[in-house]
């Protein structure tokens, strides 16, 4: 995902999405299990193909990897926002090489409609798969 980042930019960041709490537009949450904060899961508004859509991206931190807490999060994400949601469509673009945010997105019946050459971080092009939800549908619960 490029790398580590300097301190002062996770302060920034920090301060960001502690203003990240604006239900059915922009929400960064943070995931806790048995009380433990563990990550950090949110969505925002962006656009595609001319059209207003949420994207979502999310963060578990490695020593809790792979027990389905990223799934569980994302589920509950989803949860949140179908009532409040102003778009139809959830978007997220895992790198292919990212087995992780890949398995979330077909475990809770994300389309993937291709892959695509997209900037992240800022000046850096890569190819990552683009995943869509559509809220109108009913989805598996993982
Ligand atoms: C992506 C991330 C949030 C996934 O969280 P997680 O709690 O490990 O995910 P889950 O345990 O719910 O796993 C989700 C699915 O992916 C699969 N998966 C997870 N890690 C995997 C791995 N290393 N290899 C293969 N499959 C994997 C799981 O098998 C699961 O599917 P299943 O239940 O059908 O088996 C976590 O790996 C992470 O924070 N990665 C670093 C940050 C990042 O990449 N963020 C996303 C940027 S798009």
């Amino acid at each position: 995902m490029g790398g580590p980042e300097t301190e002062k930019k996770l302060l920034d960041r920090q301060a960001r999405y502690l203003t990240y709490h604006l239900p059915g537009d922009t929400e960064m949450l943070r995931v806790a299990c048995d009380g433990v904060i563990v990550g950090s899961i949110g969505y925002w508004e962006t656009e595609r193909e001319g059209e207003p859509v949420y994207e979502t991206g999310w963060e578990i931190l490695d020593a809790f990897q792979g027990r389905g807490i990223g799934s569980a999060a994302a589920s509950a994400l989803l949860a949140r926002l179908m009532p409040l949601a102003r778009h139809l469509y959830v978007m997220a673009f895992p790198t292919p090489q990212n087995p992780g945010s890949n398995g979330i997105c077909r475990k809770l019946g994300f389309d993937l409609l291709g892959v695509e050459d997209i900037e992240y971080p800022l000046g850096v092009f890569s190819p990552h798969n683009v995943w869509r939800l559509d809220l109108r549908r009913p989805r598996p619960v993982p």
